[in-house]
């Protein structure tokens, strides 16, 4: 057996993982950093400081939880864009010290192909080509895959993010941070036709997406309508938004599918957890016989199991990186 061992410090989660090239989790721990709620958004300074305090003690964890040892890793992987800087450059040492004194190779992952591998740890029998809907807090963006290591972006978000654009839609509404979760569990409650909040870049064969008007248009919508009203809707002012963001989601990754005769989506990133978008996109999907994969709630969040799946292809096709590689934050899925 070969297990990799995995570490995840890009944003405010700290997670070590290891995996075995089965994609089976032998280990998975994550400690996620409450302290950042007091500024309502991630401090990066103290996700930093938060990831050196949590990654020596959590490696020992996930060492406890798998009963294995040292010797068992056949290589360390971890994520190095995008993020953070401070903070990748926190696991990218640690991991990168690892695999130095255990004389193991290093292999390095870009996070938001990690969080479409996370897929595969639940569905195994997952084959390219498919086409993957990353939908996070940072990113928007409609990748094929042609082979497992073969891919090109062929929709991004314009402006904002989908996860950002919960964030800050629900900040609007007095919801708190992180967002997401919170729109997505009022929005149950409420009345996704009860107001018409704008979808953008609506034409055929547009595959990008923007949120700015969204938000623009929440903090319109606010000005014009007293607090009472707000209270009293705001469970279905917050399905309206959730179903704002989520159409041009839906719309354009099936669109997209169906153009180009892909028969299996996967949905991936922070977002993906959205129960609206897994049901609606997952109902629209099997009309048109599309299979569409996302992963539990929990391997949706950031972890380092992902970032042992994607690492994966890369150990079995023996693509290592020398140990003076370096993180960087830019945005994207370019340099995977
Ligand atoms: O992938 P992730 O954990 O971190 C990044 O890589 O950005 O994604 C975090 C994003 C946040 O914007 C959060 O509000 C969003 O995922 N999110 C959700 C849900 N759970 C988390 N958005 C909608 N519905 C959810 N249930
Ligand atoms: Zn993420």
């Amino acid at each position: 057996m070969n297990a990799i061992l995995a570490f995840e410090s890009s944003c405010d989660d700290t997670g070590v993982a290891i995996v075995d090239t089965d994609y089976n989790i032998l280990a998975n721990v994550v400690s996620t950093q409450l302290d950042h709620s007091l500024f309502g958004g991630v401090l990066p300074e103290l996700a930093s400081r938060l990831h050196l305090k949590n990654i020596v003690y959590l490696t020992e964890a996930a060492f406890d939880q798998s009963n294995l040892s040292p010797s068992d890793i056949s290589a360390v992987a971890v994520s190095i864009n995008p993020g953070l800087i401070g903070s990748l450059i926190v696991g990218l040492s640690f991991a990168k010290s690892l695999a130095w004194s255990w004389e193991k190779p290093l292999i390095t992952v870009n996070h938001m192909l990690a969080h479409i591998f996370a897929n595969f740890i639940e569905n195994k029998s997952i084959q390219p080509p498919f086409l993957a809907l990353v939908v996070s807090g940072g990113h928007t963006e409609l990748v094929y895959f042609s082979t497992l290591t073969q891919f090109e972006i062929v929709g991004k978000t314009l402006d904002d993010a989908a996860g950002e654009t919960f964030d800050k839609t629900a900040k609007l509404l007095g919801l708190g941070f992180p967002g997401g979760p919170a729109i997505d569990g009022l929005a149950e409650k409420g009345n996704p036709d009860f107001f018409h909040f704008p979808r953008a870049l609506n034409r055929k064969n547009n595959f990008n997406f923007s949120y700015s008007g969204v938000k623009t248009a929440v903090l319109e919508y606010l000005s014009r309508h007293k607090p009472e009203f707000i209270e009293e809707h705001k469970a279905d002012l917050a399905a309206s938004i959730q179903q704002a963001i989520i159409d041009p989601l839906i719309h354009k990754t099936l669109s997209w599918a169906k153009q180009n005769d892909i028969k299996t989506v996967l949905l991936a990133g922070g977002v993906a957890a959205n129960s609206a978008l897994r049901k609606q996109l997952s109902d629209q999907a099997s009309r048109l016989n599309i299979q569409v994969f996302y992963p539990s709630v929990s391997l949706c969040m950031d972890n380092a199991a992902m970032v042992g799946a994607a690492a994966v292809p890369k150990f079995l096709h023996q693509q290592f990186s020398s140990l003076d590689i370096n993180a960087f934050s830019n945005k994207g899925t370019r340099s995977l």
